[in-house]
């Protein structure tokens, strides 16, 4: 089942062209996108008063990489909820909201009792899965499959970027009866067509992230700075970094910095950057100057042909990553930290598809 690969997560993550393709199949139209699962109730959603994303892990960071592109298009405030802390506050929930449920697996404990709570307060309750049949799938009112198939790898890779891909849809599905954003919509379903490829070019990074892998064997902790579109690839490298690698690794909100962060910053600690072109860029080479002035070790992910702009001294290692719409940027800059994350594991002798006291689905609080 592996063919020609060494673990599921390898393969997982090398098949992400494929599995993003049939996650859009007879989904986008020229100038169009249609979820049979969400046509019907397109108008509740468009009049609810919040739109709620709740999920764990991998899933809730996708929902999080999405939320900005979903305000912009909706114009509808969204909020963020890991399941087990809406559950532990007992949040309000009200009629008036929609909330999205975002699992993989479809089964998750904490997930589907957030679902529950939602369902008993009259929201209307949307599931965005990978499994046909789930818990989650039959308890919600409507939804969207991910159809990127069965994801085997305890670490979640290929489900997270075909997660996005279908929330950035339900955005453009949401916003489409609003003329103001025509241009910005048929602009980012024409990058949608082409993500697939600008996927494949990005995973001829391999062998570079392996070299980059090696140098960092020995490091007690990873740093991630992001922001904006890419807060969400921050968090989520360093979630894959940590839980198969078995290496301490910190997402962070690069606007954070000077709040604590930085008092940890030395010759020693690698610290991963990104910065590809989007409105937060001269943002983050700010923050590259001033990480740089404190003698990080900086490793930075820019857009290509952006080595000078990002790394004027040249003292940085540089990770160059193709350039595509601001929205659909976190599908391509997780490729090399999933990457990262598995020749990490493979060299520190770690088992890469059941890292330790982990289980693929947690469908027990
Ligand atoms: C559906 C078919 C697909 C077919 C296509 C043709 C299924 C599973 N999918 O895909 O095989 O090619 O029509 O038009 O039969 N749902 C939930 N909660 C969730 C996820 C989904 O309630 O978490 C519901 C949806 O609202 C919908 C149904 O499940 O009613 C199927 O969803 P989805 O597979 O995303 O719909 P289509 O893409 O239209
Ligand atoms: O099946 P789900 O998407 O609900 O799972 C949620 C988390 O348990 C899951 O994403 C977990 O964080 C992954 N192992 C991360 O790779």
């Amino acid at each position: 089942k592996k063919g020609n690969y060494d673990h599921f997560m390898q393969k997982e993550i090398h098949e992400q062209p494929h599995s993003l393709t049939t996650t859009m199949r007879g989904r986008l139209r020229d100038n169009d996108v249609v979820l049979g699962g969400l046509k019907v109730h397109l108008k509740t959603i468009r009049h609810s008063r919040r739109i709620i994303f709740i999920g764990c892990g991998t899933s809730y960071n996708a929902a999080l990489a999405a939320r900005p592109f979903l305000e912009e298009l909706s114009g509808i405030p969204v909020a963020m909820e890991l399941a087990s802390d809406l559950l532990d506050r007992q949040g309000p929930i009200y009629r008036e909201d929609t909330a999205v449920f975002v699992s993989q697996s479809g089964e998750t404990a904490d997930t589907l009792l957030a679902l529950e709570y939602a369902l008993e307060n009259g929201a209307l309750c949307v599931g965005i899965t990978n499994t046909v049949g789930s818990t989650l799938a039959r308890k919600t009112h409507c939804g969207v499959h991910i159809n990127a198939g069965c994801e085997i790898g305890v670490a979640s890779t290929k489900a997270y970027t075909s997660q996005i891909v279908v929330m950035v849809m339900v955005a453009l599905a949401i916003g489409a009866d609003k003329i103001s954003t025509q241009s910005k919509r048929d602009a980012i379903i024409n990058a949608l067509h082409d993500l697939p490829n600008q996927v494949s070019e990005v995973l001829k990074l391999d062998s570079e992230m392996k070299d980059l892998a090696e140098s960092l064997i020995e490091t007690q902790s990873l740093l991630v700075f992001g922001r904006g579109y890419n807060y969400a690839t921050a968090l989520e490298g360093a979630l894959k970094v940590k839980e198969v690698a078995l290496m301490h690794s910190e997402g962070m909100l690069a606007g954070e910095m000077k709040h604590g962060p930085l008092a940890l910053v030395d010759e020693t600690l690698p610290i991963i950057v990104i910065a590809t072109r989007d409105a937060c860029f001269s943002k983050q080479q700010s923050v590259i100057q001033q990480l740089h002035a404190r003698k990080g070790r900086l490793i930075v992910m820019c857009s290509n042909g952006d080595v000078s702009s990002v790394c004027p001294s040249g003292s940085c290692r540089v990770i160059e990553v193709p350039q595509v719409a601001d929205c659909l940027q976190p599908v391509i800059n997780i490729v090399p930290l999933q990457l990262l994350a598995y020749h990490l594991t493979v060299l520190r002798g770690y088992d890469v598809d059941q890292p330790r006291n982990l289980a693929k689905s947690v469908t027990t609080q």
